[in-house]
């Protein structure tokens, strides 16, 4: 037997209503904070992400899907979805659109080859955000009250917003040398990844998953005490309008997030779930990227956006024992019996369903009994029997299952019976 790729999972049809629930929500929210969707492809040319994610990276360095294509091409199925967005917008000469920023979403599956956990796989999909093509505080707060928004709406409250400053690139210049004379003295202690990163890029020593618990992890210098004073206020205007709009969160100066192309807000959305006994509790990543545009050859533009996954976003609704209110009821069923009835079912079911009804029937040749535990099974609203007599008559008793009551409808009058009762 072939199994299914490790750290991948199907969507079975006893999941899919939660999902489409899910992405049904998300997209009504995008509509109230006015984004729009783009659809980028799920495979780019390496380079776009080596150079937009950053090439000392964990997600370039050790996590990507990558291949050569029979043009010889080095291709990357997407890790995450920012660098192509960025890419579209800089190739379809976005920033000549009269409005901006340029407020996007985009929602499919990214690949990054992890050490499976729950809530981490392989292939996920992420609902990402992102707004080009304005640096305003404003906006950095309508990103962060969306991403609270969204799991507020789910009914989730066990919520931990954290964010923090990591500056502008000048702030940063003089962060990464503080970075390096700190670790300097102990670097030949730790992981051969890190020796590297202290000469290319110190902040990414930060988030090593093999030395996080070394002493000299706690003591590095704070990208606060780096900050210059324009990203200072920024940072200070980006918290004014959170607290206007009473958005709880912590700030956390040793957050610097995992992708190198951020700047300025920096923010992740946690579970605050005492019970939750799994190691991820990130639900949502995002933050500003002033350089990123610039860097990937694009016009001196910025942008913020955030991404969160499907996968954890179920995860949590799971652990706070949340259920989706997810419609898995039918509208009718109908039961047959004999052959001259259950080919006129199949006419009947075609004229209900062109009408809106939905409705099914038996295609096992199951004994009357049978059939109506078929329709308990489908949750239907209303059944009825067609059989000689119901034909013959041109009426049938159509049954609420919820009431028990029956009431005798002419066949051609089932659609408007039930779409009358279900108002
Ligand atoms: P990220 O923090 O790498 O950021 O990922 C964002 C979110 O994607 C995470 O918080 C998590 O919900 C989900 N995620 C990441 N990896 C996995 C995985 N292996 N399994 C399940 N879920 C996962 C980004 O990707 C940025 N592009 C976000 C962004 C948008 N920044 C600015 N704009």
């Amino acid at each position: 037997m072939i199994h299914i790729p490790r750290g991948t999972q199907d969507i079975l049809p006893s999941e899919s209503p939660k999902w489409h629930y899910i992405e049904d929500q998300l997209k009504q929210l995008m509509e109230l904070y006015n984004y729009q969707e783009i659809r980028t492809p799920i495979f780019e040319s390496t380079d776009l992400f080596a150079r937009g994610v950053g090439d000392s990276t964990d997600v370039v360095q050790k996590e990507m899907y990558t291949f050569k294509d029979k043009g010889d091409r080095s291709i990357t199925l997407r890790p995450e979805g920012t660098a192509a967005v960025v890419r579209s917008y800089i190739e379809n000469k976005m920033q000549g659109l009269p409005n901006q920023p340029v407020k996007l979403y985009y929602n499919g599956p990214m690949f990054r080859y992890e050490r499976k956990q729950k809530g981490r796989y392989r292939q996920f999909n992420q609902f990402g955000v992102e707004a080009i093509g304005a640096e305003d505080p404003s906006i950095d707060a309508e990103i962060l009250a969306m991403v609270m928004h969204i799991y507020e709406s789910f009914g989730l409250k066990k919520l931990k917003l954290v964010i923090n400053s990591v500056g502008d690139v000048e702030s940063r210049v003089e962060y990464q040398e503080a970075l390096r004379k700190h670790f300097k003295p102990v670097i030949h202690t730790y992981c051969q990844d890190c020796q590297n990163r202290i000469e290319t890029n110190p902040m990414r020593i930060l988030d090593c998953k093999v030395d996080k618990d070394k002493p000299e992890m706690k003591t590095a210098p704070s990208i606060t005490d780096y900050l210059n004073d324009y990203s200072k206020d920024y940072f200070e205007a980006v918290k004014s309008h959170l607290d206007r709009l009473n958005i709880n969160y912590v700030v956390d100066p040793s957050l610097v997030r995992g992708l190198d192309y951020y700047t300025h807000t920096a923010f992740e959305l946690m579970m605050d779930n005492e019970s939750y006994d799994g190691a991820i509790t990130t639900l949502c990543g995002g933050g500003r990227y002033n350089g990123l545009l610039e860097l990937l050859d694009g016009p001196k533009q910025t942008g913020i956006g955030f991404a969160l996954s499907i996968e954890r976003l179920l995860l949590a609704l799971e652990e706070e024992g949340i259920e989706l209110p997810v419609d898995n009821t039918i509208d009718l069923f109908i039961a047959t019996m004999g052959d001259v009835a259950d080919q006129y079912a199949v006419q009947l079911l075609n004229h209900l369903r062109h009408n809106g009804i939905k409705v099914d029937k038996d295609y096992l040749s199951r004994k009357l009994k049978g059939q109506m535990k078929q329709a308990d099974r489908l949750n239907a609203k209303f059944t009825i029997v067609l059989g000689d007599q119901e034909l013959e008559q041109k009426q049938v008793d159509i049954k609420n299952m919820e009431t028990g009551e029956a009431t005798k409808v002419s066949l051609d009058g089932i659609s408007s019976y039930i779409l009358e009762e279900s108002k």
